[in-house]
């Protein structure tokens, strides 16, 4: 069911500058910088060969976030992500092993997928994102 790497996310203070390290240590190059106004969030993706690294700043301190990023100042990991068929039916078949997602049921990522999380204590200590991203159509590398 969750078989799917997606990306893994890391929060960073600085999308620019942390675009720039991966560029310049790791040959590793990020592209266009989107805006989630609704998630509060400017975000880069690198594009590897079987998955991404999302790259994430908070636009504001009072969102979850922001407070993500000020109790880690320098950035770090916040979540991994599996691409899913569908969002709603992997949710229903979680919660019939009795996992709850978390998040509103209309949240959708950058792209406009619908997404949902796993919170942390259900997942050996990680967030876990599911985006919808169906299997059957034609790979979009974001
Ligand atoms: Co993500």
């Amino acid at each position: 069911m969750l078989d799917r790497l997606s990306h893994v996310s890391i929060v960073v203070p600085d999308l620019e500058a942390a675009a720039e390290r991966l560029a310049h240590a790791y040959g590793m190059v990020a592209g266009e910088i989107l805006v989630n106004h609704e998630q509060g969030v400017r975000i880069t993706y690198v594009t590897l060969a079987n998955a991404k690294i999302e790259l994430m700043q908070p636009l504001a301190m009072e969102t979850p976030l922001g407070r993500f990023l000020q109790r880690n100042p320098g950035g770090g990991l916040h979540h991994i992500s599996f691409a899913v068929d569908s969002v709603a039916e992997v949710s229903a078949t979680l919660e019939n092993s009795g996992v709850k997602t978390i998040g509103s049921a209309t949240a959708k990522n950058v792209h406009g997928e619908p997404i949902t999380f796993i919170h942390p204590k259900e997942f050996l200590g990680v967030l876990v994102e599911l985006e919808e991203k169906p299997s059957d159509l034609p790979h979009d590398p974001n």
